[in-house]
């Protein structure tokens, strides 16, 4: 590959844990902290990925839901991630949802940050968290393991910026390129078809940049772009490198974790779109043929 045009990218950053340990919690806290006052129109809505500001470096959060029901979402938010933050309700410790997301994580292979959350409870016991997660082999780096333990509040704020600066840390040494005049390339984070709108595509761009007009194909759908929104639901004309933002435009809801690439033409998008909506078919069919012969 040609690299000559190449920039550093924002890292994306997966938040992932058990439900209730304050995932939500945190990112809403991280995003009223560092957005400026009046800037953001629709803060307390909650959205399921937001960029943030920390001296400068931008950094893309996604989060994910804990509840048991949502495994594959979380195996999905793996895989468009650079870094995973395990959140570890510090009064609660290593559960169910914990051990999975370490399973994830590691199979990953992206950078692992503990958030230990809850510190402001009096019940907070960040030395049980350590000694839980060594026991799944995730050593923090003050008991002579690699991995970073950082104790937050999601309610006070407390170690948030530690974490943020750990993030940029962990950012640089990934040393995180791709090239924005590219055709973009982007991760559906979630999907919906919202009244008025027709479906509506929650994305990260993870190469080139995606604008307003381009012909996007994604799993079995495509369409023309549009109208972009960004993570503020402000109009815009494209998005960039890690950022994530709305998109309209797609005949059909996209499935979660499916790839959308910018195509030349409207036909060649449409093409891919309905060959592989074919081939989706014909799998059904060979299936439910089998089932009906045994
Ligand atoms: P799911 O998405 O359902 O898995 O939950 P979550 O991990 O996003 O947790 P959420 O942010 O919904 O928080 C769960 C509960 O914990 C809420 O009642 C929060 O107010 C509370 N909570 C979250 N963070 C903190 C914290 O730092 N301190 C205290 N005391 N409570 C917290
Ligand atoms: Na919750
Ligand atoms: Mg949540």
């Amino acid at each position: 590959i040609d690299k000559s045009n190449f920039v550093t990218r924002p890292p994306v950053v997966t938040i992932m844990g058990h439900v209730d340990h304050g995932k939500t919690s945190l990112l809403d806290k991280i995003r009223s902290a560092k957005v400026a006052k009046g800037e953001a129109g629709g803060i307390t809505q909650h959205i399921s990925a937001y960029t943030v500001e920390q001296n400068g470096k931008k950094i893309t959060f996604v989060d994910t839901p804990g509840h048991a029901a949502f495994s594959e979402m979380r195996s999905r938010g793996a895989s468009v991630t650079d870094i995973i933050i395990i959140v570890v309700a510090a009064d609660d410790g290593v559960k169910p949802q914990t051990e999975e997301v370490i399973a994830h994580a590691k199979a990953s292979g992206c950078p692992i940050i503990v958030a230990m959350n809850k510190m402001d409870k009096e019940t907070a016991n960040p030395d049980m968290v350590k000694s839980q997660m060594a026991e799944k082999e995730m050593l923090p780096i003050d008991w002579g393991g690699d991995i970073e333990f950082i104790g937050v509040s999601a309610h006070t704020g407390d170690g948030i910026d530690d974490l943020l600066e750990n993030i940029l840390i962990q950012a640089e040494m990934l040393e995180l390129q791709a090239d924005p005049s590219s055709k973009a390339k982007a991760t559906v984070v979630e999907a919906t078809l919202e009244k008025g709108r027709g479906p509506v595509a929650t994305v990260i761009v993870q190469s080139g940049t995606l604008r307003v007009g381009d012909n996007i194909v994604s799993d079995t759908t495509y369409g023309r772009v549009k109208a972009i929104t960004n993570d503020m639901g402000q109009p815009v004309k494209e998005l960039g490198l890690s950022e994530t933002g709305n998109v309209l435009g797609l005949n059909d809801i996209p499935t979660s974790g499916s790839v959308m690439v910018v195509q030349d033409s409207e036909k060649e998008a449409r093409d891919i779109a309905t060959t592989r909506a074919e081939h989706a078919r014909a799998k059904e069919l060979s299936k439910s043929t089998k089932v009906s012969l045994e």
